[in-house]
């Protein structure tokens, strides 16, 4: 999603989708895919939603390294309907919400180099197939995002698309998922990195809290650094029948009296899964 201004690039279609152009990638990109690839699927078990590792095997197709737009899309339109169309970048809120309320997730196709192998500004097709497309293979999260695409349509007319951009952010990248007494990572921002697979679960920094679609909605978040706060969902059914059972318009006009909530702040009426230190932005703050 984008809240700046942007310009459709020469070559892009109407909808801001080009082409995969899969054989234009090198051998050394698509090394880069399968060595990251490897490496998220070996320490995932355990620590990822079990219908995240489910939907895994939608990614393995018939030529080994990054995945072919076509042959990815057939599959996954075979299990949920979902597509998976190319974009040069980021592409402008109508234009997102527009393909997820037609089941096409928008990723962009290039690939990190070597040198950003843990930190990446912008997200590349790793990010954008291997975090996000597992789960489209899940009918109820499938449902999710494209009810969230509709949402967001209905957001834009009510000047609420920051509102639920949070809902997403605090879900589709960096949710976490109760799976029998443990917690499970499945957002795609988390999935997809090495590093914060691990903080968001292990490290006592981060507070993990109770999903409340209401309080969520209010709360900051940083796109530069792991997450200060978590949210932890009891189920994707939970998920999906919280967010159609709501009306949102009311919803925005009962938050927009109230302020946004910080980072790190854990209120009184919050169900507190762990008090996070806070050590590890701490230490970033004074480094700097
Ligand atoms: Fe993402």
């Amino acid at each position: 999603m984008a809240h700046e201004t942007l310009e459709r690039p020469d070559g892009a279609a109407a909808d801001w989708t080009i082409p995969q152009d899969w054989a234009r990638y090198s051998a050394a990109e698509h090394a880069m895919w399968d060595t990251l690839f490897e490496r998220q699927a070996a320490m995932l078990p355990g620590r990822v939603a079990p219908e995240f590792l489910a939907g895994l095997d939608m990614l393995r197709l018939s030529k080994p390294g990054i995945p072919d737009f076509g042959e990815l899309s057939e599959r996954l339109m075979a299990a949920t309907g979902w597509q998976v169309v190319a974009v040069p970048g980021l592409v402008p809120d109508e234009v997102f919400f527009d393909h997820l309320a037609n089941r096409r997730f928008v990723a962009g196709r290039f690939i990190r180099t070597p040198e950003q192998v843990d930190y990446l500004k912008e997200p590349d097709i790793f990010h954008d197939v291997f975090g996000h497309v597992p789960l489209l293979a899940n009918p109820v999260f499938a449902d999710y995002m494209q009810a969230y695409g509709v949402g967001g349509q209905r957001a834009a007319g009510l000047g609420a698309i920051e509102k639920l951009a949070r809902l997403y952010w605090y879900t589709v990248e960096f949710g976490l998922i109760r799976t029998g007494g443990d917690l499970r990572i499945y957002g795609a921002g988390i999935v997809s990195s090495f590093g914060e697979s691990v903080f968001a679960l292990d490290d006592p920094s981060p507070n993990r809290l109770g999903f409340d679609l209401k309080r969520l909605m209010r709360t900051q978040y940083r796109i530069d650094d792991y997450q200060q706060t978590y949210f932890v969902i009891d189920s994707f059914e939970d998920l999906l029948r919280q967010t159609q059972e709501i009306d949102f318009g009311p919803l925005y006009a009962e938050l927009e009296g109230q302020g946004t909530i910080e980072i790190e702040a854990i209120l009184p009426d919050d169900t507190v899964i762990t008090r996070g230190t806070q050590a590890y932005a701490r230490s970033k703050l004074v480094g700097a």
